[in-house]
């Protein structure tokens, strides 16, 4: 008996129970104390059966991903399935709440396995840069079969229990037992009447067609250029023709090229990132109950921001300036509904009742009167939205939370205009606001704890990933976006088109690059704020005026055919008459053009957002490095098995940064300068992930000495 594994004896029957919460991981102690147990169990004369269970929420969510990239601790994983595998005693698994990578691994390597109801299984390692490394490349296939089990592994899907069963991945449903104890017990019993079946899954033979492997192998490798393992898996599934021992050997080898890769350091960072983000210093203040949402204003925004609240079941209400925009933002919401309709994710029935019961929209703003929560997203004008929350000052009732989506303005002198700053603070969605994962949550210099602790277990009911930041302009992901645009139109100054700069940075992982998206997003916008901040843009600055030339043209982007590309079929092409432009201005500006390549651009553009990281770090306005790289993960398209631009300035190395840096300062020492607190890390060979959390400007001493 140890702290995670706990044995019982009922007769004959000895079960087995792992125990090491959140989600019994199986990291080394749980390995351990099952490799000094079934051995022990196995030789017993009186144990007959050994039936397998989870306690807890769940059977195991597979391998401590937290021991990856460490040394490795014995017993490893896929010895311990074989040992389970080899055992003379029947041995079976029950498995409930979900049976992922190594923890299903575990349970194919039994002889048989009972699910309960609610179950997951699957084999999720390809979405973290690896493949199934505990032989699950070569028990899941030889239950499953050849093609089930290739699109189980090389998509890494949650396997219902029911799909489960008639996959033959598991042997039976258990409906009536209450907990995987008892149920471990019935089946327990019903292995020593006759009534369950065991054997071993390794002496199943399957057939492995050879031309099965090669379209799978090409598939893979034309889907995910950029995830080689995903066709690795497909290579480790092919050695099934071999026998057990020397396919789990093959698939080891593999497992280790996957393991070792930098896109497995990116994907566990991003999956670790996702939830890191929760840990904010407020977290003791337990959070104010929501029921009913207010939103003002009914645009893009609005609407998204309203349908994600509805989608996940809070009453809306909702206010615009006159009856036709009222009317307008309701047949908004009624198209995304009517998409989560088409999408599944929301029943007819329910669609209607919840535009007919729960969305209120007016055009006053007394329908907010009872909400908890009021979220602003008017027109980005500070005046604007001051004079919006001078008003719902008088309306919204004691307690509830004032919140702007303002994207860069000034949250502290929006919640100046309320007699109430405490309630105030930022959520800054992304658009489509029902879609995009990221909320920024902007904490103002008098915003209660409760009220942030609100934003963040609001942002858990929407499933998004809140992020919080304190306030500068553009806060942390549109403040990065501002430089890296800067360090776009050097590219294209120095010699690059935007086609070969979006080329360059799609084939680096981004889904869209910088130019694509403008087109996408439409160029008038930027161009407006532009023209209002020409008369203050500092002389020094690099100034490209393609952008005002292309809207001077009357071309918008992807909404008027023509923008940074024209789109005549649909898809971007070059646009001749903007490259001539692009080198009347690069002439105009005395520059002759150098041919740049692929990571000339990726290295610039990535250094303008690491520069910006590492200074918005200094400056408090991010807690960690990690909450910057989820700003970037979830809210602006960084390709996830990158990780994030500070977990590539660590894998880089701050001083690598910093050499960049100053080569590039030689050309523009305004745009370029090194940030303390990077060459602080670059003089003490530190890294941005094992700063402490800060949330004030952090003190920086240049000689890297704390
Ligand atoms: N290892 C270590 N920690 C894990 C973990 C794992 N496999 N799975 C989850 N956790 C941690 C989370 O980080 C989180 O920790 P904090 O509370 O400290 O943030 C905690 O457990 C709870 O997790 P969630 O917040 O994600 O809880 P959930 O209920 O929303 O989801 C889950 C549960 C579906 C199991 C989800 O956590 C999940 O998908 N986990 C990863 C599963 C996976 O990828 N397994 C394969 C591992 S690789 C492998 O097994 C390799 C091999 O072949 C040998």
């Amino acid at each position: 008996m140890t702290d995670v594994v706990h044995i019982t004896r009922v007769g004959p029957i000895a079960l087995v129970e792992i125990d090491n919460p959140p989600v019994n991981a199986a990291g080394a102690a749980v390995r351990q104390a099952l490799w000094a147990a079934i051995p022990e169990l196995d030789s017993d004369p009186d144990v007959q059966v050994i039936a397998l269970y989870g306690a807890g929420r769940t059977f195991t969510a597979g391998a401590d991903i937290r021991e990856f990239g460490k040394p490795p601790i014995p017993p490893m994983l896929p010895d311990l399935c074989q040992r389970l595998e080899d055992c003379q005693t029947p041995l079976i698994s029950v498995l409930h709440g979900t049976a992922l990578g190594g923890g299903l691994e575990m349970a194919v390597a039994t002889h048989a396995r009972i699910g309960l109801p609610g179950l997951r299984v699957g084999l999720p390692e390809v979405a973290l840069g690896i493949i199934p490394g505990a032989g699950g490349t070569q028990r899941a296939p030889r239950l499953v079969g050849l093609e089930a089990g290739l699109e189980m592994i090389t998509s890494g899907r949650h396997v219902p229990a029911e799909e489960a069963l008639q996959l033959g991945l598991i042997d039976r449903l258990d409906s009536t037992s209450a907990t995987p104890r008892d149920a471990a017990r019935t089946a327990a019993q019903a292995v020593l009447e006759g009534a369950l079946v065991t054997r071993r899954t390794g002496d199943i033979d399957i057939p492995i067609p050879a031309d099965v492997i090669a379209r799978w192998s090409a598939e893979m490798a034309r889907k995910y250029p950029l995830l080689p393992n995903r066709k690795a898996a497909v290579e480790a599934v092919a050695a099934c023709a071999q026998p057990i021992r020397d396919g789990v050997r093959e698939e080891r080898r593999v497992f280790n090229v996957c393991l070792d890769s930098p896109e497995r350091a990116g994907l566990v960072h991003a999956f670790f990132a996702e939830r890191a983000t929760s840990r904010i210093p407020e977290a003791g203040s337990p959070p104010r109950p929501v029921g009913s949402v207010g939103v003002i204003g009914g645009g893009t925004m609005g609407a998204g921001i309203a349908t994600a609240f509805l989608l996940a079941g809070l009453p809306v209400s909702l206010s615009e300036q006159d009856a036709a925009s009222a009317a307008a933002a309701r047949d908004r919401i009624a198209g995304h509904l009517e998409g989560a309709v088409k999408r599944g994710k929301m029943t007819g029935e329910t669609r209607d009742i919840t535009l007919a019961k729960h969305l209120q929209v007016d055009t006053n703003l007394d329908v907010h009167a009872q909400a908890d929560l009021v979220i602003e997203a008017a027109w980005e004008d500070l005046e604007t939205k001051k004079s919006i929350f001078a008003a719902l000052d008088g309306v919204a009732k004691p307690g509830a939370i004032l919140a702007t989506n303002t994207s860069y303005l000034d949250v502290d002198s929006i919640a100046a205009a309320t007699t109430r700053p405490a309630d105030v603070l930022g959520l800054h969605f992304f658009s489509p606001a029902h879609v995009m994962r990221l909320l920024e949550v902007v904490v103002g210099a008098q915003t209660a704890p409760d009220v942030t602790t609100t934003a963040f277990a609001l942002a858990k009911t929407l499933r998004k990933v809140p992020v919080r930041a304190r306030i500068c302009d553009g806060f942390i992901g549109n403040r990065i976006l501002n430089r890296t645009r800067m360090a776009a139109d050097h590219l294209l100054l120095m010699g690059a088109s935007p086609a070969q700069v979006d080329g360059a940075l799609e084939r680096w992982g981004f889904a869209l690059g910088p130019f694509a998206t403008l087109d996408l997003a439409g160029l008038d916008i930027g161009w407006a704020a532009r023209k209002r901040r020409a008369p203050t843009r500092d002389p020094r600055e690099r100034y490209l005026r393609l952008a005002d030339r292309i809207c001077e043209a009357g071309h918008f982007g992807r909404k008027t055919g023509r923008g940074y590309y024209r789109y005549d079929g649909g898809a971007r092409q070059e646009d001749p008459e903007m490259l001539a432009w692009l080198q009347e201005e690069r002439a105009e500006q005395g520059i002759s053009p150098r041919a740049l390549g692929d990571q000339d651009i990726v290295d610039y553009y990535l250094t303008a957002m690491i520069c910006e990281a590492a200074a918005l770090l200094g400056d408090g306005i991010a807690l960690r490095a990690v909450d910057v790289d989820a700003v970037l993960l979830f809210g602006y398209g960084f390709p996830r098995q990158r990780g994030g631009p500070l977990l590539q300035a660590d894998m880089l190395g701050p001083q690598t940064v910093l050499d960049r840096i100053e080569a590039y300062a030689k050309a523009d020492d305004h745009f370029w300068q090194v940030p303390p607190l990077l060459a602080q890390l670059a003089a003490s060979d530190g890294r941005f992930a094992k700063l402490p959390d800060s949330d004030t400007p952090r003190p920086i001493h240049p000689t890297g000495d704390a």
